[in-house]
């Protein structure tokens, strides 16, 4: 990985006002891009890994501030013990491994899911990278590990009810209730996703951050992850940067969408 250069965002030609201050990828599509090489899905999974070097390079690149990536969701722990095993070494391996280059770059790094479903190692390799890299601001790198977004809206109702069980409260102004519910997310006090990726050619949200997608442009593409690179990363920010937003008002003069 290299350190920040000079090309900037608006070296790249695009709008720093238009670039997206938090982007969601699912990283699909692993499994078949090894299926097609006839090597065992394992394979597909180590070689995600170039191309998670390459996503976090191209957000360092465009100063995207905020990058979360799905790793592991809370369904997948329905799949074979021996993937979820190869999974999870994989996870511990490359945090291992990058821990030190993402830190020297200013890489923060956070990790969202239900901790509880991890193994001890797991949880401690992740808390210490927390910790470690808790006051770099290049960009935040955020896994979304043992993730589900009906999982995190559950776990935050629960604390809204836990926080007011003796004080009942208001609910008669939404803006106050939802910023109140909104504190028990994993994701409190971040920006909603701006932009939502997700390759290997599924159209679906398969379960990651729902609450935090209510406004996402939608990016879907046929890459496959081991597949997915710098270019095909600016290619979506481009994409994005050219969307009309209207989050419910109608388009402002001169937008031809
Ligand atoms: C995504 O690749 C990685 C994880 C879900 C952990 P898949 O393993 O889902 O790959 P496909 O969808 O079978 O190709
Ligand atoms: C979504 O991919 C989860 C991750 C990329 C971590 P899946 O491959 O598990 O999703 P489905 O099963 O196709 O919906
Ligand atoms: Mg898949």
């Amino acid at each position: 990985m290299q350190a920040r250069s000079n090309d900037t965002a608006s070296a790249s030609g695009i709008d720093p006002a238009r670039l997206p201050r938090h982007v969601a990828i699912v990283m699909d599509g692993n499994g078949r891009w090894a299926r097609a090489r006839h090597l065992p899905r394992t394979v597909g999974h180590q070689r995600g890994r170039r191309s998670v070097r390459a996503t976090i390079r191209a957000a360092m690149r465009l100063d995207v501030p905020l990058l979360t990536l799905f790793a592991f969701s809370s369904e997948n722990w329905k799949r074979p013990t021996a993937e979820i095993d190869a999974l999870m070494n994989l996870f511990i391996n490359a945090l291992e491994k990058e821990l030190d280059e993402l830190d020297d770059n200013g890489v923060r790094l956070t990790f969202i899911g239900d901790r509880s479903r991890l193994d001890a190692r797991v949880c401690e390799l992740m808390a210490k990278a927390e910790q470690r890299t808790a006051d770099n601001r290049r960009l935040q790198l955020q896994i979304a590990v043992s993730y589900g977004g009906q999982w995190d809206i559950l776990q935050a109702a629960r604390q809204l009810a836990e926080r007011h069980a003796e004080s009942p409260l208001t609910l008669s102004d939404p803006d106050s209730l939802r910023h109140e519910f909104e504190r028990g997310l994993s994701t409190a006090g971040q920006p909603p996703v701006d932009l939502f990726i997700r390759t290997g050619g599924e159209r679906r949200l398969s379960n990651f951050l729902l609450w935090q997608t209510a406004y996402a442009e939608l990016y879907f593409t046929d890459v496959l992850w081991p597949l997915f690179d710098e270019g095909e990363f600016e290619a979506a920010v481009r994409w994005f940067a050219g969307r009309n937003r209207r989050f419910g008002r109608v388009a402002t003069q001169g937008d031809d969408s």
